[in-house]
């Protein structure tokens, strides 16, 4: 009787246990766990289930399922066929579901029905997974693989169609210069020249893209390229936008390539301008801040580290989340023909990638646009002379400089360049014109800064007949190609000599080309060796 009594005791005991423990279970797992009757009416939910929707137990026990996991949305996903009790099988998938406060999530969700010992159907226990996180995730990895193949693509187009241009280019300047005394040949050749020159600017675009462009990195203040870049793109936006600068005056430097940062800015402008057209907000800020490992989970090749985050926010049109997947592929746009090339973000993330950076989209339709960059913050000193601090040894003292460029925004911009390091400029559209100016006045010009691809007379052609006629004067070359390779293709002379400076060229290399020429033409140093380049 005792040992009865015991035992009965011990089993109690046993089983009191169990229950609390079962309680403890059920209460402290991860899935959220919520069981129904036959009917869908809810008898229990855990702990977890409250956290994820918000929902208190008292809140939704007794109440039927569809009442507060919406009913649209469970019979949209073949939930009520699926899963009624008369089908009394276990469903498996992944679903949205809703939180309290109206927001959704994504679960993996198994819902299982409870038989009794005779077989009958007497509950369904539904548990779930939050599968946001892994989700976003997989679309970050994706998207990555996506834009790395996409990469790899428009740079091996644009390589190739590079040096097929380069075939173009040289042998159209040949032939401009075989039948310079004919207008009507001179004149289509232009056609090809400037066709040639619009091809070339999108084959750049797409190098810069895919991160095959050669770049000039350095430790870069930005908040000194900012500030300076901020006339530019006021100008460009118009006066139906408010602009507001938020630069940190202690942001480290960062490292990138100035000129590169430069394109990024105005491309996040024109943009944000573009969905502002009946007027809003544009904010730039820049602030130091750090990526975690965590944050940057879906990146096999993750840098995570100190930062400056620079973010252009506006208050325009915003994009649904198909246009934000797809908005850095080269070529997507949602503008009219003619308004949008599709190159912008893809140049964006190109070159904000090179500079092993990160960039994000924050948008949503009618609530604007946040895109940010990450650029790998550096305790160098800043590398870049500005060109209006150029050391007194590399500035010029008011000699004279012909630029002889077709290009008007190359042409502006040099010459800008170089009045702003001491010296005084002349500027000419073509070899014919450049001519014109130096018979006019000859006698002052030191050195003639001269593209080599040009229409109506080639660099080349051009350079001989300075030579002819004012041989004090020294001749510097600008060209996206390299010298040997114009002196090899015979758009230059062999044998000759030429300072050379290779574009994209930044100031500091100009003035350095620059300086050596203007001390040659006076008379001082000596001249590159022939057919060398310097
Ligand atoms: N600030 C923005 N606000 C709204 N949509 C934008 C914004 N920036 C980019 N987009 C969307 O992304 C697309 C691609 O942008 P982009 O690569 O710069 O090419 P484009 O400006 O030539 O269309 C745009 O056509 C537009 O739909
Ligand atoms: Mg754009």
């Amino acid at each position: 009787m005792d040992d009865d009594i015991r035992s009965e005791q011990t089993r109690a005991t046993t089983l009191t246990l169990d229950d609390a423990m079962f309680t403890a279970v059920m209460e402290q797992a991860v899935e959220t766990i919520l069981v129904t009757d036959t009917e869908q009416v809810v008898r229990y939910v855990n702990l977890a289930f409250t956290h994820a929707t918000g929902y208190r137990g008292d809140e939704v026990i007794g109440q039927p399922l569809v009442s507060f996991l919406g009913e649209a949305r469970y019979s949209s996903l073949g939930l009520a066929d699926k899963a009624t009790p008369t089908v009394g099988e276990v469903w498996r998938g992944r679903i949205v579901s809703a939180r309290k406060s109206g927001t959704t999530f994504e679960e993996d969700v198994t819902i299982t029905p409870i038989r009794d010992v005779s077989g009958q159907t007497i509950a369904y226990v539904r548990v779930g997974r939050d599968v946001t996180r892994e989700m976003s995730l997989q679309s970050k990895l994706f998207h990555l693989q996506k834009m790395e193949a996409l990469g790899r693509l428009a740079g091996g187009v644009a390589h190739e169609l590079n040096n097929r241009l380069t075939v173009v280019n040289t042998t159209i300047s040949l032939l401009m210069a075989r039948f310079s005394e004919d207008a009507e040949a001179v004149s289509d050749c232009r056609d090809i020249v400037d066709a040639v020159h619009r091809s070339k600017e999108l084959t750049q675009q797409l190098l810069t893209f895919s991160r095959h462009e050669a770049t000039r990195t350095r430790a870069v203040n930005l908040k000194e390229l900012i500030g300076d870049a901020e006339k530019m793109y006021r100008r460009t936006i118009g006066e139906h936008i408010l602009i507001i600068l938020a630069i940190d005056p202690d942001i480290p430097c960062v490292i990138i390539d100035p000129g590169q940062f430069e394109q990024v800015l105005l491309n996040l402008v024109i943009n944000a301008r573009d969905a502002m057209s009946s007027g809003g907000m544009l904010e730039i800020c820049a602030k130091e801040a750090m990526l975690t490992a965590e944050e940057l989970m879906w990146d096999p090749s993750a840098r995570p580290g100190r930062y400056v985050v620079i973010s252009v926010k506006d208050t325009g049109c915003g994009m649904t989340p198909d246009v934000k997947e797809r908005a850095f592929e080269p070529f997507f746009t949602t503008k009219e023909s003619g308004r949008g090339t599709g190159l912008g973000l893809a140049t964006v993330y190109g070159i904000v990638e090179q500079a092993g950076g990160y960039v994000f989209i924050d948008s949503e339709p009618g609530k604007g646009t946040t895109v940010r960059a990450y650029l790998q913050a550096t305790d160098d000193l800043p590398s870049q002379i500005p060109t209006s601090l150029v050391p007194e040894s590399a500035r010029g003292n008011n000699e004279i400089i012909l630029v002889v460029e077709d290009d008007p925004v190359v042409r502006r911009s040099t010459a800008r360049m170089l009045k702003q390091s001491g010296y005084r400029v002349l500027q000419a559209g073509d070899g014919k014109e450049g001519l014109w100016i130096l018979n006019d006045s000859g006698k002052d010009v030191r050195v003639v800064l001269s593209d080599v691809i040009m229409p109506t007379m080639s660099g080349g052609e051009f350079a001989k007949r300075v030579r002819q006629l004012h041989p004090h004067v020294r001749i510097v070359f600008m060209s996206g190609f390299t010298g040997d390779n114009m002196v090899e293709q015979g758009v230059l002379e062999k044998d000759q000599t030429y300072y050379f400076v290779q574009k994209p060229f930044n100031g500091e290399d100009l003035l350095r080309v620059i300086q050596r020429a203007v001390r040659r033409a006076a008379g001082q140093g000596s001249d590159p060796v022939p057919s060398g380049t310097l």
